[in-house]
């Protein structure tokens, strides 16, 4: 078994250079099947996600080719619209991005339910909707997904019954090459919306008013090709952010848009935090007590759900009683029950959480229970008293590239380390 072992109780100090933005790779890769040539899209992150995309892509007769360590170059024109190992697509969410770019370039695909983080509920009745609309009829039967469009799909007027980044990614990407022009209203706004929107129109594609709840994409015949760059990652900065407020310390973010962390830029301020904006850094600080506030997630520029956990930790250890509300997921507060057990006071009810801060965390033997909730234990153990071991890494290696090498230069006490699986020992009757 893997695990981080971590001894806390330091302050951070010293710079972390932020990597390509998750939740747009995990977008654009899929949407360079809609590319009949070769993309080159630089700033990928390094995370299993985009590992098992690629490998995804690579079975679906993609051309991928690594560049360096963080540039692929993706050659669409050898796709087939095959179906890929249903094993490999359920592992993450992003997989169903492949529905929309099939849908939008073949007029047909097959994707088993997609996987990803466990929130309770995560339902794509949005994306379905949306694919409709368009005029595709679509079917789900041991857990794959198709949808299939008998003519060429025809632009329409879609308003999403809830603000869905996946849906208006997913719906934007089948959009492409429809004839005349789709309109998505209710729009997500996140800034890997905007990404997505532009690597599309970079490519080819004519897309408009990503960013703001209307979306307009008016079909075209073919995307050509291109170079891209990803933004660097809102969520892993607003980590680093939370991680220094949790330790105290100082410390520089390198390879961030300020305009994108606002809201978490404020609400750290509200708590105590010192930040200082640059053109393409912060600096955030935290020498004094922390102090109490409310959080409720929304949908960009909101305070980020994705932010929530993280957030948390913080307010476990401010001077006085906090309250958390999560708007965007029925059951995101699994991780409390971790962190109960490194002394934390949290009382959870449906989506609301109230966190009665206690003076410090102690280090303790804990799980991560998905990706930003495992984020949240790492957080946890930098500022507990004493060593805490978390188990069920992977989640965390799903989007945090070389976290454990980036905390390591800020003079976190983390090492990554392989032990025996526990032994099972069955009752003997
Ligand atoms: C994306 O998930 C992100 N994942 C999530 O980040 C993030 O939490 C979420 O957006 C919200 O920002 C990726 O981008 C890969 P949604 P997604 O569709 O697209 C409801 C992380 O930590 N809904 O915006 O699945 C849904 O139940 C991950 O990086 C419908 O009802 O989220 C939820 O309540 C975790 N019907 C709300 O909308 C639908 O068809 C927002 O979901 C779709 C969604």
């Amino acid at each position: 078994m893997v695990k981080y072992v971590i001894n806390g109780g330091h302050p951070l100090f010293g710079d972390v250079e932020i990597s390509g933005a998750k939740n747009a790779a995990v977008a654009i890769l899929p949407a360079a099947l809609l590319v009949d040539g070769i993309c080159r899209i630089e700033n990928i992150p390094q995370i299993s996600d985009v590992t098992y995309l690629l490998e995804i892509m690579r079975e679906m007769g993609a051309g991928v080719r690594l560049v360096n360590s963080t540039t692929i170059e993706v050659n669409g024109s050898t796709v087939r619209n095959g179906r890929a190992s249903y094993e490999l697509m359920r592992r993450i969410r992003a997989s169903y991005y492949l529905v929309g770019a099939l849908l939008g370039r073949f007029g047909r695909a097959e994707v088993p339910l997609p996987g990803g983080c466990d929130f309770g509920q995560r339902p794509i009745d949005q994306h379905l909707k949306g694919f409709r609309m368009l005029g595709a009829e679509d079917d789900l039967k041991n857990g794959v997904v198709t949808v299939c469009a008998k003519s060429k799909l025809t632009g329409a007027s879609i308003y999403l019954d809830t603000v869905s980044v996946g849906a208006t990614i997913n719906i934007m990407l089948a959009a492409v090459f429809a004839e005349g022009l789709t309109v998505i209203e209710n729009a997500a706004k996140e800034p890997h919306i905007v990404d997505v929107a532009n690597f599309l129109s970079s490519m080819g594609a004519d897309v408009r008013g990503a960013g703001t709840d209307v979306i307009k994409v008016r079909g075209v015949s073919r995307l050509s090709g291109g170079t891209y760059t990803i933004i660097p990652d809102q969520i892993e900065a607003g980590t680093y952010m939370t991680a220094v407020a949790a330790t105290g310390g100082s410390i520089r973010i390198n390879n961030v848009i300020p305009k994108h962390l606002e809201c978490i830029t404020a609400k750290l301020v509200e708590m105590g935090v010192r930040i200082d904006e640059f053109d393409d850094y912060l600096e955030v600080s935290r020498t004094g007590p922390i102090g109490r506030a409310n959080v409720k997630t929304l949908p960009y520029p909101g305070f980020p759900t994705d932010m929530q956990p993280q957030i948390a930790v913080v307010l476990t250890m401010a001077s006085g009683t906090s309250i958390i509300t999560e708007s965007v997921w029925d059951n995101r507060y699994r991780y409390v029950d971790e962190l109960s057990r490194m002394g934390a006071k949290i009382t959870v009810d449906a989506k609301t959480a109230v966190i009665e801060g206690v003076d410090t965390l102690m280090g303790a033997p804990v799980k991560a229970c998905d990706l930003r909730a495992g984020a949240a234990m790492i957080i946890a153990a930098l500022a507990a008293r004493g060593t805490s071991e978390i188990e069920d890494i992977y989640h965390v290696e799903r989007g945090y590239e070389n976290i454990v090498e980036k905390l390591t230069k800020l003079g976190a006490d983390i090492a990554k380390v392989e032990t025996p699986d526990p032994v099972d020992y069955q009752e003997v009757v």
